[in-house]
């Protein structure tokens, strides 16, 4: 019998997406159906979900759900891939203009503790003998986040579930905590409000029920397995993380190959690869016409696609941004996230017409263009779990320049002479997280870039012919998985 395993998330690629966490519960899913898991997901019901999943139809209703009474299941099947998604179909909570988490404005929705509280007792029920879908019953709920956080608590405390969770941490910097009058009106038992349990400083935190009640925990990277049990990198859980220590796996993300692939990327004028880089000039040339920079292909053209938070540690950029342009650079930034910092590179770009261009938003075709047409993509994060864009960068030759931290340290090797003897270099490290450290690392990899075709054709041949497919990491899924039922 295959494995059965409900995978719970938040956002789901194409259906809906705010970061990375999208992409990956878009994609490993595919990977471990092909693996042979009977895998579903399940996710609220977001307008924009029931819009674009296919063969939607009613499954059942649950009902004595806080709050809200009851909802109805509906499972479709996901674009392209067909793999199978139960939604939640609760139109109060779920069916709004704005985003996952946050209304137009970027405020975030007050009721957020009911509408991550029901996804979570969802996946709960449906784990367990309480659940009236009795031909599908999970052997694994995996879940992501904290959105999905309570989970392994009801299963554990409220539904007497037999099947076993596993939490996957994406972001330890978000953590759902909320005043404890919610722990009463979300149903969960106050014994469970304690250390030893789901409190935390005096509120009910979604992530640490999932670390203190989950089977099992994985997070996005190696690096970050071991930095989350740090004082820096744990966000005040990394005391409970030392605990369970001996537990915790690394499985880094892979990528969608089929989406991003510059063979055949259908948001690029024209597709190239590592043999032929041609097409990779033409589309460098169709974005600096198509976000207002001077048209010159010698120019080194940095790129960014990226949230604006103190996390990534764009603001390390801004002190620096000027010397770059007078130095030839020239810089396309996508994004969006804190306002001070979306002024600040906006006051820049005004200041340097042709040479800095600001695009703020979300814009998926243009997140595509810039990590094809840029020559270098910059991502100084001062911690980051997994990131996807600088694996996209190495899937796009657009060498990579990161900070030394989680999932960038695991996939970026620096081009240093060792890493060019033993044939390894794909990329940029900073020696230091700063702007001296940024500026120095950027000025590195233009002269490379200037002075030294062949090792910079080197680099880029050496991330392009890199498998960042999912295949080895969805086996270390399946290979817990295993491990967690046996
Ligand atoms: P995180 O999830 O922390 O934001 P990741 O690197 O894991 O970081 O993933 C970010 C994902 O979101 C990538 O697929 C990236 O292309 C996408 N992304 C980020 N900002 C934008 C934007 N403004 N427009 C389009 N896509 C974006
Ligand atoms: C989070 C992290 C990012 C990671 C993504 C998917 O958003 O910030 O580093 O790549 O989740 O795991």
């Amino acid at each position: 019998m295959p494995l059965k395993v409900l995978f719970a998330s938040s956002e789901v690629f194409p259906l809906i997406k705010t970061g990375g966490l999208a992409d990956v519960s878009g994609s490993l899913p595919t990977a471990l159906k092909n693996l042979g898991v009977d895998i579903r997901i399940l996710m609220p019901g977001y307008s924009q979900a029931l819009a674009k999943l296919q063969n939607l139809h009613y499954i059942t209703t649950l009902d004595y759900l806080s709050h809200i009474g009851s909802a109805e299941i509906l499972l479709g099947d996901m674009p392209e891939t067909g793999v199978q998604v139960y939604v939640i179909k609760a139109p109060q909570l779920y069916e709004r203009d704005g985003g996952p988490y946050a209304d137009v404005n970027g405020q975030e929705w007050q009721d957020n503790p009911i509408r991550f509280g029901v996804l979570s007792k969802v996946a709960a029920i449906l784990s367990s003998n309480n659940s009236p879908i009795k031909d599908w019953q999970p052997d694994i709920v995996h879940c992501n986040d904290w959105q999905t956080g309570l989970a392994p608590a009801y299963m554990r405390l409220t539904e007497n579930s037999k099947a076993k969770s596993l939490i996957s941490l994406h972001n330890m910097a978000f953590q759902g905590c909320y005043a404890p009058h919610w722990v009463t009106s979300l149903g969960l038992p106050n014994a469970g409000y304690s250390i030893e349990g789901f409190e935390y400083h005096g509120q009910l935190s979604f992530l640490k029920a999932a670390v203190f009640y989950a089977d099992a925990i994985s997070t996005v990277s190696p690096r970050y397995a071991k930095e989350i049990q740090t004082s820096t990198f744990g966000f005040g859980l990394e005391g409970i993380l030392t605990k369970r220590s001996h537990e915790i796996r690394g499985i880094l993300n892979g990528i969608e190959t089929n989406e991003w692939n510059p063979q055949c990327d259908s948001h690029l004028v024209e597709t190239y690869c590592a043999n032929n880089l041609a097409g990779k000039a033409i589309v460098k040339k169709t974005l600096q016409e198509k976000v207002g920079l001077h048209l010159d292909a010698d120019a080194p053209l940095l790129g960014v696609v990226s949230r604006l938070t103190y996390q990534k540690g764009l603001d390390m950029l801004l002190p620096i941004l000027q010397k770059l342009v007078e130095g030839g650079c020239q810089l396309v930034l996508l994004g969006g996230g804190e306002h001070g910092l979306e002024s600040a590179f906006q006051n820049i770009a005004q200041q340097n017409p042709g040479r800095v261009s600001v695009n703020i938003g979300y814009n998926e075709p243009l997140s595509h263009q810039i990590m094809a047409g840029a020559d270098m993509f910059i991502m100084p994060s001062r911690f980051e779990p997994c990131g996807l864009n600088q694996l996209y960068g190495l899937a796009y030759g657009t060498p990579p320049i990161v900070n030394a931290t989680g999932g960038l340290a695991d996939s970026v090797i620096d081009s240093n002479d060792a890493n060019f003897a033993n044939g390894t270099a794909n990329g940029f490290v900073m020696v230091e997280a700063s702007s001296e450290g940024l500026l120095a690392c950027i000025w590195r990899a233009v002269h490379m870039f200037r002075h030294d075709k062949n090792r910079w054709d080197k680099i880029l041949h050496n991330g392009m012919s890199q498998n960042l497919g999912w295949d080895k990491s969805a086996n270390e899924y399946l290979a817990l998985y295993e491990h967690m039922v046996r």
